[in-house]
């Protein structure tokens, strides 16, 4: 059974050193080593029990839209025309929305192949390796996290306009500003304390979150019909205002001509995170494998159509030269004399930079799950709240951090550093799907990039090169000092505790991988000799064990199993298997049984966590277990000098003596 044939399973790495392998190439390898796609599987069985699967189709689009509309349009899409594209921003949203849609399609790909909480992390940990994934899941922080902080800043500007507007309530600029202005590449104090807006909203959406799926799912829902509703509002109620003259020039040469409109579509590129914030969910969605993709696509579709609109009327309302505000597309409505709409407005900018809010800190404590689930985090962060079925220690990190950043950064800086932090981990989904096609050719995908694997990821990830470029020299800078800190954590955390390449037990060298299929149905075996038969059904097993294996990650995915000689055995009495347990200190039960209508099955049944010293789950394999036979407890003992190679000797199961395969 090689990889190709069974390319869902087995990946043949091994966490150890093989002979005569250099140390150079072990790390290496190590470096590159990727989840089995089954061992993800196992992940979503396992977290079944964890999270509730609540979220359908519409409620995907409705999480998708969440967490995009918001800053980016209601914001940055006015930075973005003053200083860089003028009204040609509605193009550069067309660009950012190409860019994003096809990311898209990458990550509905992604997400119909592997439908696992993680997002692009999990992505790259399937398709590139244990590096790659930490860089992204690192730099997911970047999107969801900083992404957030971005958007509390805008929710604040939002805020405060509202204040004004609605109640005459002006409120001191000190304490709703940021404390740190960033100019000419260094920062300095801006007089302000603290943006307290910016960060009472992170700390509520965080509670809210704390709380559960379910009640979060509920609030954005409305607060997403209100946002879309409030966006076509404004943009029906500001046609008949708009003046023809303010489009010309389209291009303007004062903000960099064409350039300038590229520069800006890395600007408002940031309207268009978070749409991958569904593929997070991934555990909480029903059939995630059509609804992710379906999500996905929606979303952007919804989002790029709305943008045109609102960046249509805006620049024709207002000219470009006056949206450098904090709350640009405000500044225009005003224009029309509508105080009505001001307000409108101002309420649909809140709730749409709420749910945005929300659905990032949603979003960020699931990639921390998965990644401490993998080992390359602490476990705290894994850890699921017994009664609202939340990752809360994740949530409530994610929470504190989004609010403080909110509090003391300026938009510009968080912005940059979402931003480029986004774009890095398109291109990276786009060549893993390329990867992906190559290496996974068999596992199913029930969405597909059409038109090959090449074309459109190919364009995806150049395109993103092409944003990234555009971005400005001090956002790549603090990308790159993010990600060296980064790699810095793993080198000293992740490398050492990473699950697939630390595993926490281990039996013996690799087990012999066997092609020959066995059933003793088959009319294939008339004629065998009881002995071939034998010898079928133990190599059946040993295959068994072997595409198993993964369903038991925390133990049996690094259960390497060699078939000893007496595994071959003609019944289950006296079947010897050879164990060797990784150094550790402490005892484990190993505990075995053996069934099935045929004669016997295996039940792996070994979790010895050598780090934590105690067992962590006992389990059968109960698809594959028939009519029961016996089964047989023993303890074990593990010293610190090494490892110890107990025999294990199976005793006869009384009701199944004897194999007895049928055979017409
Ligand atoms: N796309 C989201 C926004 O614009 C992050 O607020």
């Amino acid at each position: 059974m090689d990889d190709h044939e069974d390319g869902y399973y087995y990946t043949g790495q091994t966490p150890f050193r093989k002979p005569n392998e250099s140390l150079l190439r072990f790390h290496a390898r190590r470096l590159i080593s990727i989840q089995t796609l089954g061992r993800l599987e196992y992940t979503v069985e396992e977290a079944e029990t964890k999270f509730n699967r609540a979220l359908g189709p519409a409620e995907l689009t409705f999480v998708g839209l969440g967490a995009v509309i918001g800053t980016g349009v209601f914001v940055l899409m006015g930075t973005a025309a003053q200083t860089q594209a003028g009204p040609s921003v509605t193009l550069s949203l067309l660009l950012g929305g190409f860019v994003s849609g096809i990311a898209a399609l990458s990550y509905a790909e992604m997400a119909s192949m592997i439908p696992i909480a993680g997002s692009a992390y999990t992505y790259a940990y399937a398709s590139i390796g244990e590096l790659a994934a930490w860089i992204i899941g690192w730099d997911l922080i970047l999107e969801y996290l900083v992404g957030a902080a971005t958007v509390s800043v805008g929710w604040s500007a939002y805020m405060v306009a509202f204040l004004e507007d609605a109640f005459n309530w002006k409120v001191s600029p000190q304490w709703t500003r940021t404390p740190i202005k960033w100019e000419k590449g260094a920062l300095s104090s801006s007089g302000a304390y603290f943006n307290t807006p910016a960060f009472v909203i992170s700390a509520l959406v965080s509670t809210t979150i704390y709380f559960g799926i379910h009640m979060t799912a509920k609030i954005n829902n409305y607060l997403v019909v209100f946002k879309v509703l409030v966006l076509i509002i404004v943009i029906l109620a500001m046609i008949p205002f708009v003046k023809t003259e303010n489009y010309h020039p389209y291009i303007p040469e004062e903000t960099g001509g064409v350039s300038g409109m590229l520069a800006g579509a890395s600007t408002v590129f940031f309207a268009y995170i978070g749409f991958d914030s569904i593929s997070t969910t991934a555990q909480e969605a029903k059939e995630p494998q059509v609804n992710l993709p379906v999500g996905i696509m929606a979303t952007i579709v919804i989002a790029t159509i709305l943008y045109v609109g609102i960046s249509v009327v805006t620049v024709g309302v207002a000219h470009y030269t006056k949206l450098g505000g904090d709350s640009p597309v405000v500044d225009a409505v005003r224009l029309t004399g509508m105080h009505w709409l001001v307000v409108i407005t101002e309420l649909g900018a809140l709730a749409a930079t709420t749910s945005v809010i929300l659905v990032l800190l949603i979003a960020q404590p699931r990639v921390f799950y998965a990644m401490a689930n993998d080992g390359l985090i602490p476990p705290l962060f894994a850890k699921v709240h017994p009664k609202y079925k939340t990752p809360y220690v994740s949530t409530l990190i994610s929470g504190v951090l989004c609010s403080v950043c909110g509090g003391l950064f300026p938009i510009q800086v968080l912005s940059d550093m979402s931003s480029v932090g986004t774009i890095f981990a398109y291109f990276v989904v786009n060549i893993g799907v390329i990867i992906l096609r190559y290496t996974r050719k068999t596992v199913p995908r029930r969405f597909k990039v059409p038109g090959g694997p090449f074309l459109l990821p190919g364009i995806g990830a150049g395109s993103s090169l092409l944003l990234l470029q555009g971005a400005r020299t001090e956002a790549i800078m603090r990308l790159l000092v993010w990600m060296g800190v980064g790699i810095l954590i793993y080198i000293l955390y992740g490398r050492t505790h990473s699950e697939i390449n630390n595993p926490r037990f281990v039996v013996d060298e690799p087990m012999r991988v066997l092609h020959e299929d066995f059933s003793a149905d088959s009319q294939d075996y008339q004629g065998y000799t009881d002995d071939d038969l034998r010898q079928q059904y133990a190599r059946q097993l040993a295959r068994r064990m072997e595409y198993d294996r993964p369903r038991h990650p925390r133990n049996s995915d690094y259960i390497e199993t060699r078939p000893p000689s007496g595994f071959g055995v003609p019944d289950l009495t006296g079947c010897r298997r050879e164990h060797r347990l990784s150094a550790a200190e402490g005892s484990f039960r190993f505990h075995d049984r053996a069934s099935s209508d045929v004669g016997i099955e295996h039940g792996v049944g070994n979790s010895f966590d050598t780090r934590r010293k105690r067992i962590e789950r006992v389990s059968t394999m109960p698809d594959l277990a028939g009519p029961l036979s016996g089964g047989k407890d023993e303890s074990v003992s593990i010293s610190s000098r090494g490892f110890h190679r107990p025999q294990t000797t199976f005793e006869p199961y009384p009701e199944t003596a004897h194999i007895s395969p049928r055979i017409s």
